[in-house]
C-alpha cells in the first residue's frame, strides 16, 4: 500500500498542543506516513496578512487527508481566520458532511448523573457547506442608529439532499436505524419546508429507517433530558454547530468531542477532495500554552481519519486505547498534562 500523505494544520492556541499529541498517537499506529505541516493561523496572518493562499489550497488538494487543531485568536478580528481559513477549507474542499459523534464512553463522568453509555450514543450529521454559514447578507448604514444587518441562510435542494442521503445511509448501517431531522420548521418556513420535504422523499428509499422530527429548541432540551431519543441526527450547519457543543457537554466535555469534515466522494472521482479531521473545540485562548488542554478529542479525530481512509483496524486500535484511558480517569478534567495524556494513550496504541 502507498504512503499516507497527511497535511497538518496545527493552527492557534491549544490547537498546536493537541495536534502534537494526535500525531504521536498516529505515529504509534505504525503506518507508512508522510506529513507536511502548514503554519496557517494567527501568527502567519500577522506576519504576512495571509489566511489561506490559493497555492496552499491547491497543494492541500493533493493530500489523502488533513488534520487540523483549531483556529482563531483574540489578536485577530473575529471571522478572519474562522471564515477565510477554516470555513474556506470546508467550502472549497466540499466538506458537506460534518460528522460529529456524541458518545458517552464507559467510565466518563457525565453531567447527567443517570446517563449510561448506551443512553448517549448518537451521531450528528451536520451540513457543512450551506446554511447561515454561506455568508449571504450584508450591512447598511453601519454604525448609525439605523443600521440594518442581514445574515441569510442558504439552502439548496442539491445541498440538502446530499447530506440527508448520507445521514440515511449512516442510520441504515446502525443497529437502531433511526434518523431525526432537527430544524425550526415552525419559524424558518422556507428552509424548514425544503429540509422536511427532502427527508420525507428520501425516507421512501429507506423503509428500514425510522424517521422522526424535532424542533431545535426542543432537541436541545431532549439532548439533556432524554439523549436516548437520538441515533442519527441530521441538521443545518448552525443548528449542528450549537447542538454539538451541547452534545460534547453531555458526553463528558468538549475535550473529548471529535469531528470529521467529510467529502464522501469516491477517491479518484472529479468531486473528491481530502477530508479534514479536527476536534469540535476551538483554540481555547483561556488555557493555551499551559499544557492543560485535553488532547483526547484530537486523538479520537485521528481515529475518524483512519476510519475514513479505510483503515478500520487501526482506527479501532486508537479508539480502544482512548476507551481504556478514559476508564482510568476519575474526572474529565484530570490532573495530567496534555502531553501526559498523549503519552499514555500512545503507549496503549503502541501495545
Ligand atoms: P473553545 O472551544 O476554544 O473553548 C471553550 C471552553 O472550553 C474554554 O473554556 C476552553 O478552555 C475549554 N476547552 C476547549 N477545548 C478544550 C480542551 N481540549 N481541553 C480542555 N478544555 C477545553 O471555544 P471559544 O472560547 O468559544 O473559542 C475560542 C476561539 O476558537 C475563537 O477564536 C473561536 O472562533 C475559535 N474556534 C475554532 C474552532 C475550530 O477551529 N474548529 C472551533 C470553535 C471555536
Ligand atoms: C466548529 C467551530 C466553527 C464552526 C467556527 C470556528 C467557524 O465553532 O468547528 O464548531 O462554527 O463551525
Ligand atoms: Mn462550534
Amino acid at each position: 500500500s502507498h504512503n499516507i500523505r497527511l497535511a497538518v494544520i496545527p493552527g492557534d492556541g491549544i490547537g498546536r498542543e493537541v495536534v502534537a499529541e494526535g500525531l504521536k498517537v498516529l505515529d504509534a499506529v505504525g503506518l507508512k506516513l508522510e506529513t507536511t505541516t502548514y503554519d496557517l493561523g494567527a501568527a502567519r496572518y500577522h506576519a504576512t496578512g495571509e489566511t489561506l493562499p490559493d497555492e496552499t489550497l491547491a497543494e492541500l488538494r493533493g493530500f489523502d487527508a488533513i488534520l487540523l487543531g483549531a483556529v482563531g485568536d483574540p489578536s485577530v478580528p473575529p471571522g478572519v481566520l474562522e471564515r477565510d481559513l477554516l470555513l474556506r477549507l470546508r467550502f472549497e474542499l466540499d466538506h458537506y458532511v460534518n460528522l460529529r459523534p456524541v458518545k458517552l464512553f464507559p467510565g466518563v463522568e457525565a453531567p447527567i448523573a443517570a446517563a449510561r453509555p448506551e443512553d448517549i450514543d448518537m451521531i450528528v450529521v451536520r451540513e457543512g457547506t450551506e446554511g447561515p454559514y454561506a455568508g449571504a447578507g450584508g450591512v447598511m448604514r453601519r454604525g448609525t442608529p439605523h443600521e440594518i444587518a442581514t445574515q441569510e441562510s442558504l439552502n439548496t435542494a442539491f445541498g440538502v439532499e446530499r447530506v440527508v442521503r448520507f445521514a440515511f445511509e449512516k442510520a441504515a448501517a446502525r443497529p437502531r436505524k433511526k434518523l431525526t431531522l432537527v430544524h425550526k420548521t415552525n419559524v424558518l418556513t422556507y428552509a424548514g419546508d425544503l429540509w422536511s420535504r427532502v427527508v420525507e422523499r428520501v425516507s421512501a428509499e429507506y423503509p428500514e429507517v425510522t424517521t422522526d422530527y424535532c424542533h431545535v429548541d426542543a432537541a436541545s432540551m431532549f439532548f439533556v433530558t432524554q439523549p436516548q431519543r437520538f441515533d442519527v441526527v441530521v441538521t443545518d450547519n448552525l443548528f449542528g454547530d450549537i447542538l454539538t457543543d451541547l452534545g460534547a457537554a453531555i458526553a463528558g466535555g468538549i475535550g473529548l468531542a471529535a469531528s470529521g469534515n467529510v467529502n464522501p466522494a469516491r477517491p479518484g472521482s472529479e468531486s473528491w477532495a481530502p477530508s479534514m479531521f479536527e476536534p469540535v473545540h476551538g483554540s481555547a485562548p483561556d488555557i493555551a500554552g499551559q499544557g492543560k488542554a485535553d488532547p483526547t478529542a484530537t486523538i479520537l479525530s485521528v481515529a475518524m481519519l483512519l476510519d475514513h481512509l479505510g483503515l478500520a483496524g487501526q482506527a479501532a486500535r486508537v479508539e480502544q486505547a482512548v476507551a481504556e484511558d478514559l476508564i482510568g480517569r476519575q474526572t474529565v478534567w484530570a490532573s495530567r498534562s496534555t502531553r501526559e495524556i498523549g503519552d499514555d494513550i500512545t503507549a496503549r496504541v503502541a501495545g
